[in-house]
C-alpha cells in the first residue's frame, strides 16, 4: 500500500533512505539499487519543498547544511578524552599485563585477564551526542578537554546515523570514534586534483582531520569519509566493554569487525603479530592495535594515571623503513634558539606520507650515527612521529660523500652561535634574534594557541621586520590600516585579517596559556594550570570574563613552586620553569599585556581537570625531601599523584607523610617537631602499593 498522505509520505521516505544509508555505508550490506536511492531522495526533496513544515532533523536531506562563518565554537567534553600510553613490543605488552595484574590484585593462581583487542585507526578522534535518538552534537577531540563543534560536517559522514535504531539506554547518550578517509577515497581524491593541476594531499590521516574542519560542509559531503566507534561513554548498566561494542551496533554505529575478545596476554601478543601484515590489505589505515580490559568493573577499580586510563594501552606497529638520498643538510632556528640540523632527502614515500625533510636532530647524533652529505640513508616514520634518519648505507659510498660541519653562527641573525657542553644542543644566544621571536610569536598565533585564521610566517616575518610586533600584545592591536601596507596584502585581505584578529581575542584559558611558549608548558600542562585557577579563582556573582581572566592571571603570575607542584599534573620541572618565566623581567607581563589589549580567556568549569578520585593514597598529602636511591624527585612526586595522593612542597601540619632520603635536613627536623609520620624508601614502596595502614 502506498501512503499518500504527505507527512506520513516524508516520515516513510525518511526512514527508508536511512536505513538504506546504514546498510550501505555501516553494514556494507545494500539492499536497494543506487538507482533506487536516487528515486527516492528525489522524491524526498521535491516533498519537502511543497511542504517545508515536514522536514525533520533527522532527514537524509538534511545531511549537508551551510558553510559556518568564523571559527567554530569550543565545546567542552562532560567527560574528557584522554590518550593512551604506548606499548612498542611484546615486552611493553607483558609489562602491561603485570601492571593490570597487579593493579587487580591477581596472583599467578587466579587465571589470566580478560582483553579487548582493536584495530588502532589512524584518523581524527570525535564525540558524538544523542539526544533521544537524535544525532545533536559532533566535537573533536581538541586537547581533550575542549574541542571544537564540527555537526554540521559529520552530518555528511554517511556511516554516522543521524537517527539511532532502538531507544538508547538513558536520555542523554555520547559515543567516540575515529572518523577517518579510507584509502580509496583518498586516492580518489588526489587523482581528482591531479586533473585539476592542484597540489596534492600528502596523506589520509592529515586530509581526513582537514576535511573534518572545513567550512563548507558541502566539501567534507564530497569526501567520502566514514567512521568507526570504539566508546560508548558511561556503563551504562553494563558489565563488559564488548557488550558496550555490541549495544553500540544494535543502536546503529560502525563497529570495526575486526575485534577480538580474549583471555591473558600471549594472545593479546598473537594479535598483534596476525595484524602487523595483515592490516596493509585493509581499505583504512591502522596504526596499532588498541588493548582494554574488557571488565568495567576492572577498568574502574584500575583507574587512571595522570591522563591515560591503566586499563588500556596502544601497542604500535614497526616503523615503516625505506632507503632514500641525504641530498642536503640545513640549519633552522627555533623558538628557543636551538639550531636544528634538518636533512632534506629526495622525496620518498613512508609511512603513508611523501617525506621531504627529515630532523636530525643535533650534530651529536649527525657524527654517531655518521651520516654524510651524499649518502644514502634509511628513514623511518612511525605514526604521527616526525621522520627520522636511522642510519647510512656506508656499502653505498662511492667517495663523494661529504662530512657535515654545524655553522659557527646563527644562519638568520649571524649572531656567534654557543654550545654549552654537556649539552648537545649549539644555540643562537642573541634574544633579539627574529627568529626565536617569530617562532614564539607563531606558536602564540597558531592552532594550539589564540588560532588567528591566516596569520602565517610570511606575515609575522614582515609584522616584526617593521616592528609593528614585538610581543604577543602586539598583535591585538593590528588593525586593516596597519596590515593594509604590507607586501601581498590588499584592503580586503588586510580586512579580513584585521577580523579573525578580532575574533581571536576570546579563547580558552588553557590554549592561552600554551601559547605564552613557557618552558615544559605543553597543551596539557595548561589544561592542568587552567582547571586549577578555575577552582582556585572561583568565579563572583556578576563577575565578567575580564575581570575573572584579571584574577587568575594575577593568581598565576604570583604562584609559588610549592602551589604549583600541589597542581595535579604539574611536576617540579614544570613548576620551577613556570615561575621562572613569571620571575624574568621581560616575560612577567607577557599575559597581563594581553588582558591590557583585550584579550579575554574562557574559563572551565571548576572541577575541570581530571583530579584522581581513586588510588591508595587518595586525600594524602606527602612531601619528598633528600636523596632516593630508586626515584628522583619528579618520579616520586608522580608515583604519588598515580596513587590518587598530593605531592607537596613543603611540610606543615596538613602533611601526612614525609619520605625522607639521604641527606635530609630542615624538612625532616620540622617533620620530626610537627610529629609527621617520616618514611624511608621501603616503606613509601610499601604505602604506594597498599596505601597507609590505618
Ligand atoms: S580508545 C580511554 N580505541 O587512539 C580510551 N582509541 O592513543 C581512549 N584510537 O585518542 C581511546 N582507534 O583517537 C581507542 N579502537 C580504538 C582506537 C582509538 C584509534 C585513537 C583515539 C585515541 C588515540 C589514543
Amino acid at each position: 500500500m502506498t501512503t499518500t498522505e504527505p507527512s506520513a509520505r516524508a516520515a516513510e521516505l525518511s526512514a527508508m533512505l536511512n536505513e538504506a544509508n546504514h546498510r550501505y555505508h555501516v553494514l556494507d550490506a545494500p539492499t536497494i539499487s543506487d538507482r533506487e536511492y536516487d528515486l527516492r531522495f528525489k522524491e524526498l526533496t521535491e516533498l519537502e519543498a511543497a511542504h517545508p513544515e515536514l522536514v525533520a532533523d533527522d532527514s537524509p536531506t538534511q545531511r549537508v547544511g551551510a558553510p559556518v562563518e568564523g571559527g567554530f565554537p569550543s565545546v567542552r567534553h562532560d567527560v574528557p578524552m584522554l590518550s593512551l600510553g604506548n606499548a612498542f613490543g611484546a615486552d611493553d605488552l607483558r609489562e602491561f599485563d603485570s601492571r593490570v595484574r597487579r593493579g587487580l590484585g591477581r596472583g599467578a593462581a587466579d587465571g589470566p585477564v580478560t582483553y579487548v583487542c582493536e584495530l588502532k585507526i589512524d584518523g581524527l578522534a570525535i564525540s558524538l551526542r544523542y539526544e533521544g535518538r537524535l544525532f545533536v552534537r559532533g566535537a573533536t577531540r581538541g586537547d581533550g578537554t575542549t574541542g571544537e563543534d564540527v555537526t554540521a560536517n559529520l552530518r555528511t559522514v554517511r556511516a554516522i546515523p543521524v537517527r539511532l535504531h532502538t531507544d538508547p539506554p538513558g536520555e542523554r547518550l555520547e559515543v567516540r570514534g575515529e572518523v577517518f578517509m579510507p584509502r580509496g577515497a583518498f586516492a580518489a581524491l588526489n587523482e581528482q586534483l591531479e586533473r585539476e593541476g592542484k597540489p596534492l594531499y600528502a596523506n589520509a590521516r592529515n586530509t581526513a582531520a582537514g576535511t573534518v574542519r572545513q567550512k563548507d560542509p558541502a566539501v567534507t559531503a564530497s569526501r567520502r569519509m566514514s567512521v568507526w566507534t570504539y566508546q560508548l561513554v558511561g556503563a551504562h548498566g553494563l558489565e563488559t566493554h564488548s557488550e558496550s561494542l555490541e549495544l553500540l551496533g544494535r543502536l546503529g554505529f560502525p563497529v570495526n569487525p575486526h575485534i577480538r575478545r580474549v583471555d591473558g596476554i600471549d594472545a593479546v601478543i598473537a594479535f598483534t603479530e596476525e595484524w602487523s601484515e595483515a592490516r596493509k590489505d585493509l581499505d583504512y589505515e591502522t596504526d596499532g592495535i588498541v588493548i582494554k580490559v574488557d571488565s568495567l568493573a576492572e577498568q574502574q577499580e584500575l583507574g587512571f594515571v595522570s591522563r591515560a586510563p591503566r586499563w588500556a594501552t596502544a601497542y604500535k606497529f614497526p616503523a615503516e623503513q625505506v632507503t632514500t638520498k641525504l641530498e642536503e643538510i640545513e640549519v633552522y632556528v627555533g623558538r628557543t634558539g636551538a639550531l636544528t640540523p634538518v636533512a632534506h632527502v629526495t622525496p620518498v614515500f613512508v609511512g603513508g606520507t611523501t617525506v621531504r625533510n627529515a630532523t636530525l636532530h643535533n650534530i651529536d647524533e649527525i657524527r654517531r650515527k655518521d651520516l654524510r652529505v651524499g649518502d644514502t640513508v634509511v628513514l623511518q616514520r612511525a605514526g604521527d612521529v616526525i621522520p627520522e634518519v636511522v642510519s647510512a648505507v656506508v656499502d653505498a659510498r662511492d667517495g663523494s660523500e661529504a662530512e657535515w660541519q654545524m655553522p659557527a653562527t646563527c644562519p638568520v641573525c649571524g649572531t656567534e652561535a654557543v654550545r654549552e657542553e654537556p649539552d648537545v644542543v649549539t644555540r643562537c644566544p642573541n634574544p633579539y634574534c627574529p627568529a626565536q621571536r617569530i617562532g614564539g610569536l607563531l606558536r602564540f598565533a597558531g592552532r594550539g594557541g589564540m588560532d588567528v585564521d591566516g596569520l602565517g610566517y610570511k606575515i609575522m616575518l614582515q609584522l616584526v621586520e617593521r616592528e609593528l610586533v614585538r610581543d604577543p600584545a602586539d598583535v591585538f592591536r593590528l588593525d586593516a590600516g596597519a596590515l593594509e601596507g604590507l607586501e601581498r596584502l590588499g584592503r580586503r585581505s588586510a580586512e579580513k585579517l584585521a577580523e579573525s584578529i578580532q575574533s581571536a581575542r576570546r579563547r580558552p584559558l588553557a590554549r592561552i596559556l600554551n601559547g605564552l611558549g613557557i618552558r615544559h608548558v605543553g597543551e596539557q600542562t595548561a589544561v592542568d594550570l587552567a582547571a586549577w585557577l578555575a577552582t582556585e579563582i572561583a568565579r563572583q556573582d556578576g563577575e565578567t570574563d575580564a575581570a575573572w581572566t584579571r584574577r587568575a592571571a594575577d593568581k598565576l603570575r604570583d604562584a609559588s613552586v610549592d602551589e604549583l607542584t600541589a597542581v595535579f599534573g604539574i611536576g617540579r620541572v614544570v613548576a620551577e620553569a613556570i615561575e621562572r618565566f613569571f620571575a624574568d623581567e621581560h616575560t612577567r607581563d607577557t599575559l597581563h599585556r594581553l588582558l591590557d589589549a583585550g584579550v579575554i580567556a574562557e574559563a572551565p568549569a571548576p572541577g575541570a581537570g581530571l583530579a584522581p578520585t581513586e588510588g591508595p593514597l587518595l586525600g594524602k598529602t606527602l612531601v619528598v625531601t633528600g636523596t632516593l636511591p630508586g626515584f628522583s624527585r619528579s618520579e616520586a612526586e608522580e608515583a604519588i599523584r598515580a596513587a590518587g595522593g598530593h605531592p607537596a612542597g613543603s611540610v606543615s601540619a596538613s602533611t601526612d607523610f614525609l619520605v625522607a632520603g639521604d641527606k635530609a635536613g630542615s624538612k625532616l627536623a620540622k617533620a620530626e617537631k610537627l610529629g609527621v609520620v617520616v618514611l624511608d624508601e621501603d616503606g613509601f614502596r610499601a604505602l604506594l602499593e597498599r596505601g597507609p595502614s590505618t
